[in-house]
């Protein structure tokens, strides 16, 4: 499919590499592209960055029916702009869609639709060392309609921004709040997928965390309150008394690509990793005896993010002194070097993009 290039004529200025907020400022060109019963997916264009319109009907605005992604960017020491394993984005936006009934997209398309966005917004992609630009492709429902139904009108667009660091705290170790009375996904549900209902339903434990000063919630599972599932924004891992573990991907968790990249660069290093379930009661048993040696969560917008304290109950355990563990260290080092084109990639993760 073609896709129609309008340019900007009013170009943005960047916004200073030191201070960058994450999802603050954006690009100045986005990519849209329109689905009907019609025509399928169809008038692809990249348009200048700004508001799009809709009915006040629109399926989106009442019923949530909305699937997104989040990827990155980013730059090499050499200027050659890179991204990391974006085909499982795209696949991973057709799982998304299946759930909530929108019509699957050709993941091939897309990713050519993205790297023209790139190229016109290349200058965007930071420069400093743990900047990038992170990618947002999403979709919603814009047919028109209070009835409850799968719509049968729908917008895919991409935007992109420009950022540093997720947490405040950079790669120091965050404060996690494990939260037991709000649950974020049940088996079933929506939980291994992501769509915006997700997030709007773990606000209430997010800002619970937030009073606290805790920066991210660990969601327990939906039934039993008994379970790691994984935190806010990352999924989350442990490393108990020499062994790695992480929740196994049941129905109700996002199946992270930084989670199976990290498996996977844990399984080449031989180092023991457990998918599995794992309870709050193990945790706490392993703290208490001094055998929770590191916890981190793992997340595109996130990395490698060390974790340095949990809030159970009133309980709290603060992890490895609240320093950043070996193997986190190694970890973080590691996968951003392979994304910044630092470390040769023996996965074949990286794309390389040719402007
Ligand atoms: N879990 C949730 C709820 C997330 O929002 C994210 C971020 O995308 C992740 C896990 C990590 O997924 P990924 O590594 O694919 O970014
Ligand atoms: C990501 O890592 O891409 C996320 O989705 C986190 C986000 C909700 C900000």
């Amino acid at each position: 499919m073609e896709i129609k290039i309008t340019l900007n004529k009013n170009l943005k200025p960047k916004p200073d590499e030191n201070t960058l907020v994450f999802g603050q400022t954006f690009t100045n060109h986005m990519f849209v592209m329109d689905y009907n019963e019609e025509n399928g997916w169809h008038n692809a264009q990249i348009l200048p960055y700004g508001n799009i319109q809709l009915d006040p009907a629109s399926m989106i605005l009442h019923y949530g029916q909305e699937v997104f992604e989040g990827m990155k960017a980013y730059r090499s020491e050499q200027g050659n702009i890179m991204l990391f394993r974006p085909e499982k984005n795209f696949e991973r936006l057709n799982t998304s869609n299946d759930r909530l009934c929108i019509p699957k997209l050709d993941e091939e398309f897309c990713l050519e639709a993205l790297i023209k966005l790139l190229e016109l917004d290349k200058d965007w992609v930071p420069h400093l060392p743990g900047t990038s630009l992170y990618i947002r492709p999403f979709i919603i429902a814009t047919q028109k309609g209070l009835g409850v139904h799968p719509a049968k009108e729908y917008k895919f667009l991409i935007i992109c921004c420009p950022v540093g660091s997720y947490y405040k705290e950079g790669l120091n170790p965050v404060k996690i709040y494990v939260e037991d009375e709000y649950v974020r996904a049940v088996k079933g549900g929506t939980g291994f997928i992501k769509s915006g209902g997700n997030y709007a339903a773990s606000l209430k434990g997010q800002e619970k965390a937030e009073k606290m000063n805790y920066s991210q919630v660990l969601w327990l599972d939906g039934k039993e309150r008994k379970y790691i599932e994984e935190v806010g924004a990352m999924n989350v891992f442990f490393k108990i008394d020499g062994k790695v573990v992480t929740p196994s991907l049941e129905g109700s968790i996002l199946p992270g690509i930084t989670r199976r990249s990290t498996i996977e660069l844990l399984k080449s290093w031989n180092i023991p990793v457990e998918e599995r379930k794992i309870s709050i009661d193990e945790l706490i048993t392993a703290y208490n005896e001094n055998k929770l040696e590191e916890a981190f969560g793992t997340g595109t917008a996130a990395v490698i993010s060390p974790i340095g304290e949990f809030n159970y109950q009133n309980k709290v355990m603060v992890v490895n002194n609240n320093q950043i563990g070996e193997l986190s260290q190694k970890l973080y080092d590691t996968l951003t070097g392979i994304q910044w084109g630092k470390l040769k990639d023996n996965f074949g993760w990286v794309k390389k993009l040719d402007f």
